[in-house]
């Protein structure tokens, strides 16, 4: 018995090292952990529980034989961040360089199935040079198990991805079908093809940071949600996130106790929509004075500023926000805002999160870069994601609400639940010049005209009244209230059961 208890302590402590010390020192010379230390700092202390600690690769080409490391480049298993179950894989850079053989595959299958069996995220620390080379199909046939079920998983339960080293190739695929994509500043990357293949291809010159860093997918392609300074900010803003995201498509948002009272009064939001409605102002500001604690984790701040996306807690619960932002754009929804927001919206739909909008739109972006692009298309992403929306959805239009962008922007005709609106709310067709430029063409020459035509539409449509008048707002609201008003409407709703017809599934604009 001595024996075999030595012996099995002997292939955990060869597991426990990877692909041994010069290579984690390897590792920590490039400011990464190692794919054990990462786990670590994520989960509760002493809740890990590993799985496939002795699997090895079955490859027997190019000497492959001879190295076999047990776990084969990937810590799996689960255990609990601040106490709530979540399924973990992380790729050990050190063995093959994180590479997925099919038996390593198979690892990362075994943790997502028994996820969605039993209803608990899947967060995948991604460290790997893709492909294991010397495996060929094996491999790619490896990666395909991973996607299907990623997107068997999608909606069911959240899927998210760390992206904490290289990601190159097909591998990319796997994390963008997650629900969430964090990367590491200088240390991580992601891309379809390499810095060589683009040079030979398009003769471009372009480093591995400029094409696929966090700092480009964050702020450029908006491929990664967030990026962090290093591995520990890196798990530790995980496990900050985590606390906002129920286990599963089963579950209401987690609830934490807070202290901030739901009828809280901010009497500095009667001031904050300046006088000249062309005027910008922070939407942050609203949004940290209204929600627990002033506590919101915005997803994709340096992408599409225009619109803002992020979660919160309203009496300890968490909802999604959705806002424009009048300080990038004027707050216009352009192609970007548009798609951001809608992921978004889909995001919260599917894991029972309610929605407050704060709308302050003077429309769709105009201009033959937007059109080329296919505004109509990607807009309508957004439009259709709040239709199909059954979560709890609560609107405060503070100012704009123009046009198109005031239906699509969690509208009462969208289903809105509770649509409030400031008493500096505008809502209409467009803004009074415009308004004014087209209905009296034949005064344009007279700017006296032009001036009580502006102001005379001014006074008739630039306010919530009208749409008060027919219901489409519920109520109009000081904005010291905001707070209260909401926390109530959501205690209202919070057994809110509306269902769409049944359906294999809807067609969302791609
Ligand atoms: C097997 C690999 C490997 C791979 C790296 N290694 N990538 N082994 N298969 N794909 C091994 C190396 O041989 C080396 O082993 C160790 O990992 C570390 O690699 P280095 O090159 O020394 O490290 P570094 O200089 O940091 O460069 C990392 C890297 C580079 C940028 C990831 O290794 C690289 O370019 N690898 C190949 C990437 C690639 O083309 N993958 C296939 C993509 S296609 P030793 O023993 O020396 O430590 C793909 C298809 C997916 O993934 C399809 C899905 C549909």
């Amino acid at each position: 018995m001595q024996e075999i208890i030595r012996q099995l302590e002997e292939k955990r402590e060869r597991a426990r090292l990877g692909g041994g010390e010069k290579r984690i020192k390897g590792q920590h010379a490039k400011g990464k952990l190692s794919a054990r230390e990462r786990i670590e700092l994520l989960l509760d202390p002493d809740s890990f529980e590993e799985w496939d600690m002795f699997v090895e690769h079955r490859c027997t080409d190019f000497g492959m034989e001879e190295q076999t490391i047990p776990g084969d480049g990937v810590v799996t298993g689960y255990g609990t961040i601040n106490g709530r179950l979540v399924f973990v894989f992380s790729q050990d850079f050190t063995v093959f360089g994180g590479s997925l053989s099919e038996s390593h595959a198979e690892k990362i299958c075994k943790v997502m199935d028994k996820a969605v069996q039993v209803g608990a995220p899947v967060i995948g620390l991604n460290d790997s040079g893709g492909a294991r080379i010397q495996e060929g199909v094996a491999s790619l046939a490896g990666y395909a198990e991973v996607f299907q079920r990623n997107v068997m998983a999608s909606g069911v339960v959240p899927q998210i991805s760390l992206i904490m080293g290289p990601c190159a190739g097909g591998a990319v695929y796997s994390p963008a079908m997650t629900d969430f994509i964090f990367m590491v500043k200088d240390s991580s990357y992601m891309f379809v093809t390499g810095p060589d293949v683009v040079k030979t291809v398009t003769h471009e010159t372009v480093t591995a940071e400029e094409l696929g860093g966090a700092i480009t997918h964050s702020t450029k392609s908006g491929v990664s949600d967030l990026a962090f300074e290093n591995d520990v900010e890196a798990l530790l803003q995980l496990r900050r996130f985590m606390d906002f995201l129920p286990a599963s498509n089963r579950e209401k948002p987690p609830v934490r106790p807070s202290a901030d009272s739901p009828e809280r009064i901010e009497r500095s939001l009667d001031t904050l929509i300046p006088d000249n409605p062309n005027k910008p102002y922070d939407m942050k500001e609203l949004i940290a004075k209204v929600v627990d604690e002033g506590d919101f984790f915005e997803i994709q701040p340096n992408y599409a500023g225009n619109i803002i996306v992020g979660f919160a807690r309203m009496e300890g619960r968490t909802v999604g926000v959705v806002a424009n932002q009048p300080m990038v754009l004027a707050g216009c929804l352009d192609i970007a805002s548009s798609i951001k927001a809608a992921r978004f919206v889909r995001f919260c739909d599917s894991f029972n999160i309610p929605i407050l909008t704060f709308v302050d739109v003077p429309g769709f972006l105009p201009g033959t870069s937007q059109e080329y692009g296919g505004i109509i298309k990607h807009g309508a992403k957004l439009l259709y994601a709040y239709a199909e929306c059954t979560v709890p959805k609560i609107t405060v239009i503070t100012r704009k609400a123009y046009g198109g962008a005031y239906d699509v922007m969690s509208s009462k005709h969208l289903r809105g639940d509770v649509n409030f609106a400031w008493p500096t709310a505008e809502i209409a067709v467009m803004g009074p010049k415009g308004a004014v430029e087209i209905i009296f063409r034949s005064d344009i020459g007279d700017p006296d005209k032009i001036a009580a035509r502006t102001e005379e539409y001014r006074q008739k449509f630039a306010n919530p009244f009208i749409a008060g008048h027919r219901g489409f707002i519920d109520d109009v609201i000081m904005p010291r209230t905001t707070r209260k008003r909401i926390c109530r409407s959501l205690a209202m709703l919070k057994d809110k059961d509306v269902k769409n017809p049944w359906r294999k599934h809807g067609n969302i604009p791609l």
